[in-house]
């Protein structure tokens, strides 16, 4: 591989142990990826820092790397934790074991200690929106799906160790979607709505049955969509179900030049198309959900106020089952919403969410509204799902 003056004094260890390794091991890989040269990135962001999914051995090698003071070169985040944060215990849904809580605030000191920006959330984008061309390495497969696909920036998907690597050398290795040719649309994508654009909901199941038929493709999307969040919600179940890291949103996506004209795979869908995935994937029914979790990618502050205004419109000051919001936790007013919410039975999730935390029963069966969360809670912690919007549920238990 072809490295810069600048690269080999950092591989050679002159600018100190931290910063060799991480050099180290994006060579490495970027070789036996057949990668020509690294690149600079300017933002790097790293998944997987649940304790739950680094265990000890992580923790260590995240400890290893403080005693050799690395520190960041370029704006990084992390992705969320296997606990709240920013929540006062009583009010955290989850009740978190506390021997789990001190090893996962361990493992957010350190990496706040090297540099990383106070984060736990898998929307960058929200904290940093990147810029079309720009290049970036990225560890949350919805959030690099967005920013390919929705900013028009440069990511594949980076394992946790060689994005926090790319964090502290501020490179990465050039290959993948880094490369103009491999941003090509090469299979095509046509819904026939019948009228309205799709909202969240339909909007992850065409996510969830592109990922399914057209992994490992860059798809070019023919369709509408009720605007930025339904998009997410797209890149989200795509990246879920299949390993889509790109898709080309016809007249939306940056890197739109127009239809595949041989793509190597077509998926044409009607809504019913969508409405069947939506019964296959719905093995509980609204009535049998104990709670309803929303927040897959991460919300705002201003979903939850959404949601309120909508109950205080419908006349409802409480709902009779539990809504869980997961939300980012670098948001001021998280603590004290939190505790005003409990009493309306919505409780927050800042800076995590259920498929990465740890809890010894969650419920046998919970609705959302994320095709992502429906990809992985059945897999991961057994439970049946309802595929439902946040209002119908609201509608179903407000009082
Ligand atoms: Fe984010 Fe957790 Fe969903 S990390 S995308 S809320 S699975």
């Amino acid at each position: 591989m072809f490295l810069t003056k600048e690269e080999e004094r950092v591989l050679s260890g002159y600018e100190g142990e931290a910063k060799r390794l991480a050099m180290e091991l994006v060579v490495r890989v970027g070789e036996a990826l057949g990668a020509p040269r690294l690149v600079k990135v300017s933002h790097a962001h790293v998944s997987g820092i649940s304790y739950d999914n680094i265990g000890e051995e992580g923790l260590q090698f995240i400890r290893e790397l403080v005693e050799l003071k690395a520190r960041v070169s370029v704006f990084s985040t992390f992705n969320p934790a296997g606990v709240p944060l920013e929540l006062d215990e009583p009010y955290n849904p989850l009740k978190s074991d506390p021997h789990f809580v001190s090893k996962q605030l361990e493992i957010v000191a350190a990496l706040e200690k090297m540099g990383f920006v106070y984060s736990a959330t898998c929307t960058p984008y929200e904290l940093r929106p990147p810029k079309p061309g720009e290049h970036l390495a990225w560890g949350e497969s919805s959030a690099v799906a967005v920013a390919n696909t929705l900013y028009g920036a440069k990511t594949n998907r980076e394992g946790g160790p060689i994005a926090l690597a790319a964090a502290i050398v501020g490179r990465t290795y050039y290959w993948g979607l880094h490369v103009p040719e491999n941003r090509r649309a090469n299979s095509m994508v046509v819904v026939y709505t019948n009228g309205g654009p799709l909202d969240e909901l339909y909007a992850g199941l065409l996510g969830y049955l592109v990922g399914e038929a057209l992994s490992d493709t860059v798809p070019y999307v023919r369709a509408r969509f009720r605007g930025k969040k339904s998009i997410i919600s797209l890149c989200a179940a795509s990246a879920a179900s299949g390993n889509i890291g790109m898709c080309i949103v016809e007249k939306v996506s940056p890197d739109d030049r127009g239809p595949p004209l041989h793509p190597v795979e077509k998926l044409t869908l009607e809504m019913k198309d969508l409405e069947r995935k939506r019964e296959e994937i719905s093995t509980a029914s609204l009535d049998e959900a104990e709670l309803f979790f929303t927040g897959c990618p991460h919300h705002g502050v201003g979903y939850v106020y959404e949601i309120l205004d909508y109950m205080s419109s419908k006349g409802y000051s409480r709902l009779t089952r539990p809504m869980w919001i997961a939300v980012r936790a670098d948001q001021r007013e998280v603590r004290e919403l939190a505790r005003r919410l409990a009493e309306k039975n919505i409780f927050l999730l800042p800076g995590t969410c259920l498929v990465v935390s740890r809890f010894q029963r969650l419920a046998s069966a919970i609705a959302t509204d994320s095709l992502k969360s429906a990809f992985y809670l059945p897999r991961r912690h057994g439970v049946r799902v309802a595929l439902s919007t946040a209002k119908a549920f609201v509608d179903s238990y407000g009082v």
